[in-house]
């Protein structure tokens, strides 16, 4: 973890750099975690000295901040710190494949199963137009695959993030090149963990915190 000046912290991995070669290879992760979510983090720190964003929750700088320009560069900046926080959760080595119990119903449910998911996940990340993030996500109750441009994050509209991709460039083409679908097909195959996913879903059924 490199340590920030500000409120907001860089929070460690969840997993070795190069815990998740050859999917995402350390040089990749080194970069990605190590540059660019630090400089996020970093960013964030430096625009809110001094304001009242000092003192909230990351998740609430992010609902205050989104849809207002003359707040943008702090919701870019903290809606990709977070975003990223999430996304590293959301791999874990050895993963992939269908899930099960409560988050393999509501696939069924709302979005046809696991082979629809995974298509309609795969075809989203790929066809998002330059920077951006694909998502599933549980909004009013219901699973949707949704894909959000540059620091996009379903968070900001009140929707429950259940797992996500990165498609910035920075996110695969030091080991992909130009090659998004197989950076994507790869990721959801072998490494999105449904363990997490499960989780998210779950809380999602508690009563909220004040934030
Ligand atoms: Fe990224």
């Amino acid at each position: 973890m490199t340590a920030q000046t500000g409120p907001f912290q860089l929070p460690p991995l969840p997993w070795a750099e190069n815990a998740l070669d050859p999917v995402i290879s350390a040089n990749t992760i080194s970069f990605h975690y190590g540059k660019h979510h630090a400089t996020y983090v970093k960013k964030l720190n430096e625009l809110v000295a001094g304001t009242r964003y000092a003192q909230m929750p990351l998740e609430r700088v992010i609902a205050e901040t989104a849809g207002h320009p003359d707040s943008q560069k702090i919701f870019n900046n903290a809606a990709q710190a977070w975003n990223h926080t999430f996304f590293w959760s959301c791999m874990r080595p050895g993963a992939g494949g269908k899930p099960s119990g409560a988050v393999a119903e509501a696939i069924e449910r709302d979005l046809g199963g696991y082979d629809k998911f995974r298509e309609s996940f795969i075809k989203a990340a790929v066809d998002c137009f330059g920077s951006g993030w694909a998502w599933l996500a549980l909004r009013n109750g219901k699973l949707e695959i949704i894909a959000l441009p540059n620091a996009g994050t379903p968070i900001a509209s009140g929707s429950t993030a259940l797992l996500t991709v990165d498609v910035w460039e920075h996110a695969y083409y030091l080991d992909y090149q130009n090659r998004r679908p197989d950076f994507v097909t790869a990721v959801v195959d072998k490494l999105l963990d449904w363990n997490f996913a499960a989780q998210q879903l779950e809380s999602s059924s508690q009563p909220r915190k004040a934030a």
